[in-house]
Order: C-alpha cells, then structure tokens, then sequence
C-alpha cells in the first residue's frame, strides 16, 4: 500500500521541448529549475563537478551582440562537460539567405540543444517549430525569459523565498519586462510597472500573468511603483535594434531614471539586466551603490542557465 499522502501537483514527467517563454515552464518546473541553478552553484563553488550534459553540443545563433548570454551559455555548457558553438551573423550560411527552418534541420542532425538571440520572435517560433531538439530563447524582441530565471534566482537568494515579494518595474515595457512579468506572476511575486504612455507591457503578457498567483499592476508614476517595493528594475530605453527611436525615447522616458531622487525613500534592491546606460535609465551612483544587485544577476545566468539546459535535455 502506497504511504505518499503528498496532494501538491505532481511535477510533470517531462520538461517542456523548447524554452521560449518563462511560461513554457509550469510553475512548479521554474521551481525545479530554480532550485537546480542554487544546487549547481552551490557545488561550483565547492569544488564539486557536475558533469550532467557530459558529450553534448549546444549550438549557439546570434543576430545580435551579446556579453552575458554568449559567455554564461559557452561558460555553462563547458562546466557541464559539453561544448558550445557560437555562430555569429556573419558565420552561417543564415547570413547569405539559407532559410531558418532549414538551418533548424540541420543543426539539429549535430547538436543537442540550440539557443538563439533572434530579432523578431516569430523567427525564433520558426527555428523552435522545425527543431528535433530543445531550442532556448537567448532574447528576442519581446522575450528574455533566461534573464528571467537568473532574475528570479536572485530575488530568492534575497529574501529566501520568492511568494509574497513585491517588485517594481520603471522604465520601458520591453523584452526584459514581459519576461520578468510573468516570471514574476508565475513565482507569486506581486509586480507594479511604471511606464510611460505608449510603452507599456502588451496585452498578451498581461492576460498570461492573471493566470499566476503573483498580480501585475500598472502606473505612469514611478513613485507609486517603488513604494513599498523589496526590488526595483530597470532596463535600457533603447533597446538593440530601436536606435532610430533613440530621440522620441529618451523624451518619452524622461522623469524614470532610477537614481537617488526616486530612491530616496526605499530600501529596495536595484536591479537591472544590464547592460546599462548610466545617465539614461539608471544613474552611475544607483548602479554601484550599496543596494545594487546587478552583479549577483550577471553572475546567476550562468548558474539558472546551466539548471535550464540540464533539465530540458535530461528531464527533471
Ligand atoms: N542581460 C543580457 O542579456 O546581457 P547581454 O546582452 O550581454 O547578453
Ligand atoms: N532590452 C535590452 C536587453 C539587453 C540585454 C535589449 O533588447 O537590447
């Protein structure tokens, strides 16, 4: 007879086949992820290997630039026991008009997981849609739910837990935001954002959040966004590939840079994905002050990545 009286959801015998948004986990799969990314570093700085992707290759598609997702991918795959390859827009054959669906076909007779930072997300659908392996989402213009985990794997180190924490997003509704919105939601974070007019969060991230535990608030003021909150975040205004908005951007984001001014009430940790626009978004002292985490951030990527890509190849 059976003595397991645990009536909590069962975690689902498999991972979901591709990453591309926070949501193509469960919740309790970005738990499991979450707590594999504390374990591997743990063991890291142990001394303790943990060679679980031992023999494989992920394939590595950029379109755009990259410090962290590039060097915490190549990183983790090496700490693994597998190898990296980073393809750049100018060293395939993508770059001289070769179809992505037939790219997707063909690294997936070689490799065991690709990862892509794309420019238009339904490119990235495509890549994923003709993929016999699990393809990650390394950014797009809407998404960047690897920054995401490594996001929410901080505010976890931080308080100890992720249910009930409040967060504040300002600044502009953009990839970085919908991710950490739903991420957010998913973990029972409660997130207020204040954006300004015209660039809010879109209606298909905030319809996906009411469906989590966490709730998704909106303002235009950065002040009502911060009271009260355990972290505020921001990100660029000009995101890559918006630089013919920079002018009509920097006017419409004026009044929701985080600095000493808009903090001077709060407690909260600063958090940003970074990189990071001193003087824009953020000022120099708020980046290297005393609440400042961003570093912590930088450095969880290559720990929550590692956890994403062991568990969508070898299961949970
Ligand atoms: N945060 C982030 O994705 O940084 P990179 O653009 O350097 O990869
Ligand atoms: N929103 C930024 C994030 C960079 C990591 C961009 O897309 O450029």
């Amino acid at each position: 007879m059976s003595t397991n009286t645990d009536t909590s959801t069962p975690m689902p015998a498999q991972p979901p086949n591709h990453f591309l948004t926070v949501d193509d986990l469960s919740p309790e799969g970005l738990e499991s992820v979450l707590d594999l990314a504390s374990t591997y570093k743990h063991q890291l700085g142990a001394g303790e290997s943990h060679a679980d992707l031992a023999g494989k290759t992920m394939a590595m598609l950029f379109e755009k630039p990259s410090t962290r997702t590039r060097v915490s991918f190549e990183t983790g795959m090496t700490q693994l026991g597998g190898h990296a390859i980073f393809l750049g827009p100018d060293d395939t054959q993508l770059g001289r008009g070769e179809p992505l669906k037939d790219t997707s076909r063909a690294l997936s007779g070689y490799v065991d997981v690709i990862m892509a930072r794309l420019f238009d997300h339904s490119d990235l659908e495509e890549l994923a849609a003709y993929a016999d392996v699990p393809v990650v989402n390394g950014l797009t213009d809407d998404a960047h739910p690897c920054q995401t985990l490594a996001d929410l794997l901080t505010m976890k180190e931080l308080f100890g837990g992720l249910d009930g924490v409040k967060a504040a997003w300002v600044g502009d509704g953009n990839n970085v935001a919908q991710s950490f919105a739903v991420g957010c939601a998913m973990a029972g974070v409660d997130l207020t954002v204040a954006t300004p007019e015209g660039y809010e969060l879109d209606d298909e991230t905030l319809e996906t959040a009411e469906s989590y535990t966490g709730t998704v608030e909106t303002t235009t003021d950065p002040e009502v966004a911060v009271a009260d909150a355990d972290v505020v975040y921001t990100d660029v205004w000009v995101s890559m590939g918006q630089e013919a908005e920079r002018d009509e951007k920097l006017a419409a984001f004026d009044g929701y840079q985080l600095n000493g001014d808009l903090l001077a009430d709060s407690d909260a940790y600063v958090m940003h994905c970074l990189p990071a626009h001193r003087g824009e978004e953020v000022d120099d002292e708020t980046v290297e002050g005393e609440h400042s985490v961003v570093w912590q951030q930088a450095e969880n990527r290559l720990h929550a990545q590692k956890a994403l890509m062991s568990t969508l190849v070898n299961g949970y």
